[in-house]
């Protein structure tokens, strides 16, 4: 079946039981067990949730994974697959990262020994260089957040295998309908699912998902001994927004297209940020590596630095002033102060994400009042 069929139809199959053709929500903390000693498919909640299940059948069929793991957050998903480190391990992560990738990577796993480093995943030279004999994942975006870099993902899973590293991908901005990291050799693919997947600013949740069984396996081990798990209601919301995932991204990718284009002309506009232009750096590789569209994130340089921008930002009405992406609202922020400000701010400007940069998620409004509510703010 095809990417939309199978969003609609895997993991949403009718209940027998009733006919009804939308599953049931369960929200039973636990279930009864046919005897002592004697375990059910599920027993409780934290460790197995029929709705859970079912949206994580959907999410790893749209992956093309072998499972997924759903989680109460995207940062829990990520805390879990890093978890698979030890004392004494090294993870090596992209530069253009999400900023709380970036706190938990720098403030919490230091605490577990596990040593960072960073390195612009765009350069694969440079990446090879930062890998030691101690260093075991590989942890990427693509498009990166909020740069909007483009990773060759194929690329990098070749390097991380040749050095017996694992390959995560965050692939929260492209979403699998335009691109499947696993497909391109990454070991796990991460996703906030509150973007895309869920695409209505209503849940938050995470998802982990993997070809290998045995991964999986260890996953599930960390997710059910540390509890961060999806609950029910986030998963029937996460299920149901999934069944228009193909049809949400591609119209969003079309309009934010015609926004970048716009914006390249607009003389307040001193550099605009998306893979879909012809001049933006990662062009040739998102041309190959994203397939419906280039993504409906964005981000742009007003003149005027830190100041103006926050004033652009503050001052569109359809472009909510909020952080999170990807549902069928638009959002502008300002990264220096808002999703990048946990950031240390030497790093913050070494890693290119300037003062006078601002992000915007395109959500499903009409692209002209869109380029309108742009163009007020800009003048
Ligand atoms: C690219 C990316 N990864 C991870 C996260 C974290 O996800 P959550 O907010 O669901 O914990 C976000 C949140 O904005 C994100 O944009």
């Amino acid at each position: 079946m095809e990417f939309r069929t199978r969003a609609i139809h895997v993991g949403g199959e009718r209940d027998p039981q009733t006919g009804a053709v939308v599953p049931p929500l369960h929200l039973a903390s636990t279930f009864v067990q046919p005897g002592a000693g004697e375990w059910g498919e599920f027993d409780y909640s934290r460790s197995g949730n029929p709705t859970r299940k079912a949206v994580e059948r959907t999410i790893a069929s749209l992956e093309g994974g072998c499972g997924a793991l759903c989680f109460a957050s995207g940062m829990a998903a990520t805390h879990c697959a890093t978890m698979l480190l030890e004392s004494g391990d090294h993870l090596l992560a992209g530069t253009d990262i999400y900023g709380g990738s970036y706190r938990l990577f720098h403030k919490i796993l230091n605490r577990a020994g596990v040593r960072v480093s960073l390195a612009a995943a765009d350069d694969l030279a440079g990446l090879e260089q930062a890998i030691t004999p101690a260093t075991k994942m590989l942890w990427i975006e693509s498009p990166g957040n909020p740069l909007m870099s483009i990773t060759d993902i194929r690329a990098c899973a070749e390097l991380a295998h040749q050095h017996g590293l694992l390959l995560g991908v965050d692939n929260t901005f492209a979403s699998p309908v335009l691109t499947r990291p696993l497909e391109l050799g990454a070991d796990i693919v991460m996703h906030s699912a509150t973007k895309y997947l869920g695409g209505h600013s209503d849940l938050l949740g995470g998802a982990l998902v993997v070809k290998d069984p045995e991964l999986l396996q260890r996953l599930y081990f960390v997710q059910n001994a540390t509890g961060a798990v999806l609950g029910p209601l986030e998963c029937f919301l996460l299920q149901r927004g999934i069944k228009t995932l193909e049809l949400r991204m591609r119209e969003q990718c079309r309009t934010a297209q015609r926004i970048a284009e716009h914006l390249a002309e607009h003389p307040a506009v001193t550099r605009v940020l998306y893979p879909g232009l012809p001049g933006h750096p990662g062009h040739a590789i998102a041309a190959r590596q994203m397939d419906r569209g280039f993504g409906a994130m964005l981000s742009f340089e007003v003149d005027g630095g830190y100041e103006r921008a926050k004033h652009v930002a503050e001052h569109t009405e359809l472009f909510q002033l909020a952080v999170s992406l990807g549902a069928v609202e638009s959002l502008i922020e300002q990264p220096a102060s808002m999703s990048h400000a946990s950031y240390d701010r030497e790093d913050r400007l070494a890693h290119g994400i300037r003062d006078e940069l601002i992000r915007i998620s395109v959500g499903l409004e009409h692209p002209d009042d869109l380029i309108a509510d742009l163009n007020r703010a800009l003048s």
